[in-house]
This record gives structure tokens, sequence and C-alpha cells, in this order.
């Protein structure tokens, strides 16, 4: 495995992964249509790691171009980030979501084959597990019962590469199934920066403490767990993207599909990620009680074992550190990446 395509690799977890990937001594070539991100991710990717590739702003749904990329480029393994991702919009808009997330990734398929490359790591996610019968979770647990388009285009691009490795037993594939990534890269040059209001819980809470707003509306804090506020396990973004890498290597061993979960094994309240937030900013960050969200689970968090015993991998960044490196980011770039 020598070059690597990232497809949304201009994106928050894309963006930390190419950094990863390029000190690891691979080249890689990103592919990105820039509609949830800036091309100055990649800009700092390139002052971060010195080193320089080749950005193609095209849309995985575009098969010519696709085509014009594999013909270009000795591409060995592709990661596959490209997607949409927000769970309210994807309600409203489903066709949206399975044109771009499926109907997408069936088009890069397609393309992949069609040039030999058949080596594919798929951002998946702990939401295709549903409302899990028990935590921690492992990657034997049964997927399904997601509840909104997002999640179910999850878990169909997943059935879709088992089914291709059916067909072609050629294929190595990764499904690694995140939880939730936080954090930044240490510099705090690059790190997530989404438009409009946050959907999810970090980019909100840093921005309640650098003051773009007011307070926090914790959802629901009547769940049963310690507090009554939803558990999740937070993993910081490099330790996720450096997960990319050994996912990687441990292909290039052979064909057949591959779960891992990548996640810490330890679940934090909403409430205690705010406290932990207040701690490493020296900010407050004022917080209400709220209605639950629509299709919210309790609790969430990973067995993190078979990643470690397999791909010689674990999450080694603490909560602090993934609360402090968001605030540099956050504090450097308060308004992200525009000026
Ligand atoms: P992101 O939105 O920051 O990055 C996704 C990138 O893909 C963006 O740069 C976007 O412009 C690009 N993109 C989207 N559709 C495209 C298309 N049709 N053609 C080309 N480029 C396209 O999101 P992220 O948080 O970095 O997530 C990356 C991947 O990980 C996604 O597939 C997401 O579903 C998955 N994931 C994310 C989380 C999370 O909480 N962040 C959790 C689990 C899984
Ligand atoms: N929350 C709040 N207030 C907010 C935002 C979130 O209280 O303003 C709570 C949620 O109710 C939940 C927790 O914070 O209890 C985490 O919520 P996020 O939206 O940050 O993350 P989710 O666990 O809901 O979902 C994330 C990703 C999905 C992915 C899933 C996998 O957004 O893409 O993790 O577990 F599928």
């Amino acid at each position: 495995m020598k070059t690597i395509l990232i497809t949304g690799g201009a994106g928050y977890i894309g963006s930390h992964a190419c950094v990863e990937f390029l000190n690891a001594g691979y080249d890689i070539v990103v592919l990105d249509n820039l509609c949830n991100s800036s091309p100055k991710s990649l800009e700092r990717v390139r002052e971060l790691t010195g080193l320089d590739f080749p950005f193609i702003q095209d849309d995985i749904r575009d098969r010519a171009a696709l085509d014009a990329l594999f013909r270009d480029h000795d591409i060995d393994a592709v990661i596959h980030f490209a997607g949409l991702k927000a769970v309210g919009e994807s309600v409203e808009k489903p066709l949206l979501y399975y044109d771009n997330n499926i109907a997408g990734s069936v088009t890069l398929f397609e393309a992949m084959q069609a040039a030999g490359v058949r080596t594919i790591v798929f951002s998946s996610s702990a939401t295709v597990y549903g409302d899990p019968a028990s935590v921690p979770i492992r990657e034997d647990f049964p997927v399904g019962g997601t509840t909104n388009p997002y999640g179910t285009s999850k878990l169909f691009i997943e059935k879709i590469l088992q089914d291709v490795a059916i067909a072609d037993p050629a294929w190595s594939i990764a499904l690694l199934r995140y939880f939730n990534p936080v954090g930044a890269h240490k510099s705090g040059r690059i790190g997530e920066d989404p438009r409009g209001i946050p959907n999810n819980l970090m980019p909100y809470i840093s921005q309640v403490a650098v003051g773009r707003r007011e307070y926090l509306s914790v959802f629901g804090n009547d769940y049963p767990t310690p507090d009554g506020t939803g558990v999740r396990d937070y993993i910081h973004v490099v330790d996720l993207a450096q997960g990319h890498v050994k996912a990687v290597e441990k292909l290039a061993e052979g064909p057949g599909v591959r779960v891992w979960n990548l996640g810490t094994g330890r679940g934090y309240s909403v409430v205690e990620m705010a406290k932990a937030f207040e701690q490493a900013s020296g900010r407050p960050v004022p917080y209400r009680f709220a209605p639950r969200r629509a299709g919210d689970i309790a609790q969430c968090w990973a067995d993190p074992a078979k990643a470690e015993r397999e791909l010689g991998w674990k999450a080694r960044r603490g909560l602090e550190e993934m609360c402090e490196d968001t605030w540099r980011w956050q504090s450097l770039n308060p308004n992200g990446y525009e000026p």
C-alpha cells in the first residue's frame, strides 16, 4: 500500500486522517466536493506536514471524474469519508441522504472495481447498532433499528460492501464503526468547523465557551444513567485517524470483510462533558435542561478490545486532552476556517 485516495478528506475527520497518513509515509490523493468543508483545511494539512498532495474538487457521484482520477493516479486503497452526516437534516431530506451517501458510495465502488482497486476503509458509525440491548457494544452485536435515514445509509453501505465481497472475494474491506469523535489536532490549526448551529455536543459546548452561544441545552435529564443525561463514548479524532492507518496496514494482509469499533470503552454524560470543558477552557459553560431529542438513546459505548487485539490500536488520549485540544482549535479559530 503506497497511495491512498481519501474521499471527504477536507472534512473534520478526513483532514486529521490526511495528516496521519502523510506522517506515516503514504502518498495521498484527496477527493472532496467541499459541500461541508473548506479547502483551507487542506492548506493547513500541507502546512502541518510540510508535504504536498493532489486535491480533486469533485463529487463521488460523478463516475467520469472518478474514472479519470483512477486513470491519473495509481491508487492502492481508498479511505471513504465522503458523506452527509446531519441526523436531523436526513429526516427532512431522506432522498438527498440516500442519493449522496448510498448512490455516491455505489458509484465509488463501481469505479474502484473498474480500476481494479479493491481495498477500502469505510466510515461507519455506532449508530448501526440502533438502541443496543447492553453496553459496552461488541462488533458481533446485532445491527439494525436505525432511527433516521443517515443511520440507515450507513447500515445499507455496510451491507452493500459485504455483498460486494461475497461476489468478488478479492476485496479487502474494513467497516470502522466510530463512536463520538471530538477534539482536534494539537496545533490548533485543523478541527471541526460545523456550518450554522452545531448539531453535536462538543462543537456546541465549545461555541458556548467562546461566547458564540449563550447556553447549552441538555437534551433530557431523565435517562436511566447516573446523572440522567445521555452517555456517549467520546474519542479523540487523532486516535480515530490513527486507527485508519492501522486498518490499512491490516487490510494489506489479505482479502475479506473486517469490522472494528473505534471507541475508548468508556462513557461520559452530557453534564460531565460540560464540566470537563469548563475545566479545560477556564470558561463557564452554562446549561439548561431541555426535553429529550427524538431518536436519541440513553447510553452508548464501545468494547474496543477487538481493535486492540487485531490492529494493535488503542485510543490513548483522555477526556482532558479532548477538551484542551478542542478549546485550542476553537479559541484560535473562533469562526472556524472563516477569517
Ligand atoms: P464532514 O462533513 O466534516 O466530512 C465529510 C466530507 O465529505 C466533507 O468535506 C464533505 O464536503 C465531503 N462530501 C460529502 N458528500 C460528498 C460527495 N458527494 N462527494 C464528495 N465529497 C463529499 O464529516 P466528518 O465528521 O469528518 O465525517 C466523516 C465521515 O465519518 C462521514 O462519512 C460520517 O458519516 C462518518 N462519521 C462521522 C461521525 C461524527 O460524529 N463526526 C460519527 C460516525 C461516522
Ligand atoms: N446533546 C445535548 N445537547 C446538544 C447536543 C447534544 O444534550 O446541543 C446530547 C445528546 O442528546 C446526546 C449527546 O449529547 O446525549 C451526544 O450527542 P451528539 O449529537 O454529539 O452525538 P450522537 O451520539 O447523537 O451522534 C453521534 C454522531 C452520529 C453518529 C453517532 C454514533 O452525530 O453521526 O454519534 O454514536 F452516528
